[in-house]
C-alpha cells in the first residue's frame, strides 16, 4: 500500500462557517435530515405543517444572526415551540434527536471555531427550550402558549 500523500488532510479539511452561503448549506442540509426523520419529522409536516418556503429563510436569518452577527432575526424563537408543544409534547428524546441531526450536519460540512459555536449554541438553546417546554407542559391547558410561560425561571 502506498503511504498517504502528505497534505491530504489539509486538502480535504472541511471549511468553517463564514458566509451566508455556508449558513444556507448548514440549514438546507439539516432540514434534509429532519424532514424524513422518524423521530422528529412529523412535528414539521404533520403538527406544524411547515411552509418550507417561509421557514427556511427564517432559519437562514436566525443562524446568520447567531453565528455571523447579521442582526436579521429579532423574533422570539421560543414562541412557535410553545404552540407546537401545546399540540404535541416536545420531549427530551425529541431534543436529543434534533441535536444529533444538527451535530451530524455540522460534522459533514464544517469544522472550526464557528462550527463549534454553532454546536454549543444549539445545545444551550435546546437545553433552555427543553426546560421551558417541560414547565409549560406541566401547567394546565393553554398555559403552554401563554406569555407567562415564557418568563424566565
Ligand atoms: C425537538 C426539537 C425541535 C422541533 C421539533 C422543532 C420544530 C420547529 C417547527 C415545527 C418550527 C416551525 C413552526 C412554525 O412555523 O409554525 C420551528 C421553528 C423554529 N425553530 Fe424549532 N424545533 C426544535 C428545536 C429547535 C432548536 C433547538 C432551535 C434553536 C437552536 C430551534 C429554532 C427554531 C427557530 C429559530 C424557528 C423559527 C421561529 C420563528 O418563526 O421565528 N428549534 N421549530
Amino acid at each position: 500500500m502506498e503511504p498517504e500523500p502528505p497534505g491530504k488532510d489539509e486538502a480535504f479539511a472541511r471549511p468553517d462557517i463564514r458566509s451566508p452561503g455556508d449558513i444556507r448549506l448548514l440549514v438546507d442540509s439539516f432540514y434534509e435530515k429532519v424532514k424524513p426523520d422518524p423521530v422528529i419529522g412529523y412535528f414539521f409536516h404533520e403538527i406544524a405543517r411547515v411552509d418550507w418556503d417561509h421557514h427556511l429563510p427564517v432559519m437562514y436569518d436566525f443562524w446568520e444572526t447567531v453565528l455571523l452577527d447579521a442582526g436579521k432575526y429579532s423574533r422570539n424563537a421560543m414562541e412557535p415551540h410553545f404552540r407546537l408543544n401545546a399540540k404535541e409534547r416536545l420531549k427530551p428524546e425529541h431534543f436529543e434527536r434534533w441535536l444529533a441531526l444538527f451535530s451530524r450536519t455540522i460534522d459533514e460540512h464544517f469544522s472550526g471555531p464557528v462550527a463549534e459555536i454553532a454546536r454549543t449554541r444549539a445545545e444551550s438553546i435546546a437545553g433552555i427550550m427543553r426546560l421551558k417546554m417541560e414547565k409549560a407542559g406541566s401547567g394546565t391547558g393553554a398555559a403552554g402558549s401563554s406569555p407567562a410561560a415564557m418568563e424566565p425561571g
